[in-house]
């Protein structure tokens, strides 16, 4: 053991790690209560990935919606594997949150009458998308961080939190470092919370940030708690052509058509009533199936046609400025005078840690962590299930991080001790520090990075089979051992973006195996996850969540968890 007297104790009520909207939104709960919480990030708050979210918030404000409405469209487009319990507390509690985040200064766009304005999104009987043109999650987190920052959270920012503090079933904190330094810490907490977004940085055409390397995934698998439902990736139907930078689903709200290099606007095969709006999944593959055929567009023809041209240009500049300025700098393309080239981009994850509807980390399908909360995209409680609808995350993340506050709240009033930490806890995260600084291997993380991407978008994207997804398992086994061998060049303690990347890699590559181990495991299609050697949903066998298990070799084992079923029967879905 590398024991290290330099390690710094910090004793708080609560810490989190994350400070997008779930993680402020309950830092801010925590902080108003009372309770001394410490937020840390790798990222500066208001770089946070829930900043780009761009198209909507949901909820049911229309006049002729209803909140059941909302529960139908997300338990539907979730193929029936959302719990609804969860869903019916998300969708009820939607209208009081758009109108909290409201009073927290959030300022949405308006329509005519002066009231909040709301946009048709995918899967939505009724348009409920709520929106701030097309910047909605960087209006949202901006008030939230302000108010949050208002009522004294204390921001520990450029921290890398690489270690959990586990023992006996009970977390209490974590181990971090000073990414400025590299001095290691410990934030010991009696309640502890990861809101750490997604995980898109996997796939090599995806629509996330840099950060999101899916890091607090592996964490918590190092520790052999479970993650759930990884096989559920959700691909955006428009990534821009080269790149996978998102133009949102408002793109198609707004009244956007999709086009084959043929001309023919081929939602009419896939979905002939809900067209360009019917749910992710299915345009996605709508999208990738012309690909295939042969009627991609673009140099690779890679791609399909996005077309806004006939919509009115005031559309454009007041309610979608910021996807047009992305298609104009990333493609050169003007969505006002030509149809743009998408295609589509890894965008979220339905799966991650399993939490109840209290945002309680479980170890088990029926067992919990005491003093663990999860929230946000590195969560899974599950109110998407197999497929997310849009501008149900920008939701999720900020009701459930509002929720998981408040509960911690709760717990704390209760009484819960505090485990003492002591400078060994760190241990664990300082061997992996020294391990890669002073390997002196031959294998880059670069290109370990570009292989596991490249596979992870060929092998267990959109289509998947047995085949393609068993070759993804031998090359992450492959490339888990030439890991061990990596070499960074930067021996140095002072912002060692080196070796923040190498970790990453580490943590890219566990979860990755969860991904595919749980496409395999899952011979049906459901939602996102679609397997082209079973190419429908098998209710009987498969109605249930995976429960994914990793030991120290990296071996995966599974177990089913029940779907909490409600009102809403699992029928065959249509758009
Ligand atoms: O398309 C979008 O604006 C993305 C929204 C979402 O993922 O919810």
């Amino acid at each position: 053991m590398n024991t290290n007297p330099d390690v710094k104790i910090y004793e708080y009520d609560a810490v989190i790690v994350g400070a997008g909207l779930a993680g402020l939104a309950a830092a801010k709960e925590l902080t108003e209560a009372g309770k001394r919480t410490a937020v840390i990030t790798k990222l500066h708050p208001l770089r946070s990935h829930s900043g780009a979210a761009q198209g909507g918030i949901n909820a049911a404000l229309g006049k002729d919606d209803s909140t059941e409405l909302h529960e139908f469209d997300t338990v539907k487009g979730s193929d029936y594997l959302a719990d609804q319990d969860c869903v019916e507390l998300m969708c009820t509690k939607a209208p009081e949150t758009i109108r909290w985040a409201e009073r927290m200064g959030a300022v949405f766009s308006r329509d005519e009458e002066g009231d909040i304005a709301i946009r048709p999104f995918g899967g939505q009987s009724k348009p409920r998308a709520c929106y701030a043109k097309d910047r909605t999650g960087l209006a949202v987190l901006q008030a939230i961080y302000e108010q949050a920052h208002r009522a004294g959270i204390e921001v520990f920012d450029e921290w890398y939190a690489a270690d959990l503090l586990y023992e006996d079933g009970k977390v209490s904190g974590v181990a971090a470092y000073d990414i400025r330094n590299s001095k290691p810490a410990i934030f010991n907490a009696k309640v502890t919370m990861f809101a750490t977004g997604g995980h898109g940085r996997a796939y090599r055409f995806n629509s996330n940030a840099h950060a999101n390397t899916g890091d607090s995934l592996s964490i918590v698998a190092r520790h052999g708690l479970p993650l759930e439902d990884m096989e559920f990736v959700q691909f955006h139907p428009s990534g821009l052509g080269g790149s996978g930078v998102l133009i949102s689903e408002a793109a198609r709200g707004e009244g956007g058509r999709l086009f084959n290099s043929e001309g023919e606007r081929f939602m009419t095969k896939y979905a002939p009533n809900a067209m360009e709006l019917a749910s992710r999944d299915v345009v996605s593959r709508a999208i990738m199936e012309e690909v295939r055929q042969g009627r991609g567009v673009g140099k690779d023809g890679q791609s399909v046609n996005i077309d806004l041209t006939h919509l009115d240009p005031e559309i454009i500049l007041t309610r979608l400025p910021e996807l047009r300025e992305l298609a104009i700098a990333f493609q050169g393309q003007d969505m006002l005078k030509e149809p743009i080239h998408i295609s589509a981009t890894a965008h979220y994850s339905m799966g991650g840690i399993p939490t109840n509807i209290n945002c309680e980390v479980r170890k088990s399908p029926t067992e919990f962590v005491e003093g663990f909360y999860a929230a946000g995209e590195c969560s899974c409680v599950s109110v998407h299930g197999a497929n997310r609808l849009g501008a149900n995350s920008v939701l999720e993340a900020l009701l459930f991080g509002r929720h998981a506050g408040e509960n911690m709240v709760k717990k704390l009033d209760e009484g819960i001790e505090l485990r003492k930490a002591t400078v060994a806890d760190a241990d664990v995260m300082l061997a992996e520090m020294n391990q890669l600084k002073t390997s002196n291997g031959k294998e880059r993380v670069p290109a370990l990075r570009t292989e596991l991407q490249d596979g992870m978008t060929a092998n267990a994207g959109v289509f998947r089979t047995k085949e393609s997804l068993e070759k993804q398992i031998k090359l992450i086994d492959r490339l888990l051992k030439r890991f061990k061998n990596i070499r960074i060049d930067d021996k140095s303690n002072t912002f060692n973006t080196d070796l923040q990347e190498a970790i990453e890699l580490g943590h890219m590559l566990e979860f990755s195996k969860f991904i595919v181990d749980g496409a395999l495991n899952r011979e049906e299609s459901r939602g996102g996850h679609y397997r082209e050697d079973f190419p429908t949903r098998d209710d009987k066998n498969f109605l249930k969540h995976t429960y994914a298990y990793m030991d120290k070799d990296f071996n995966l084992t599974h177990e089913w968890g029940e779907v909490v079923l409600g009102k809403f029967e699992p029928k065959e879905r249509t758009y």
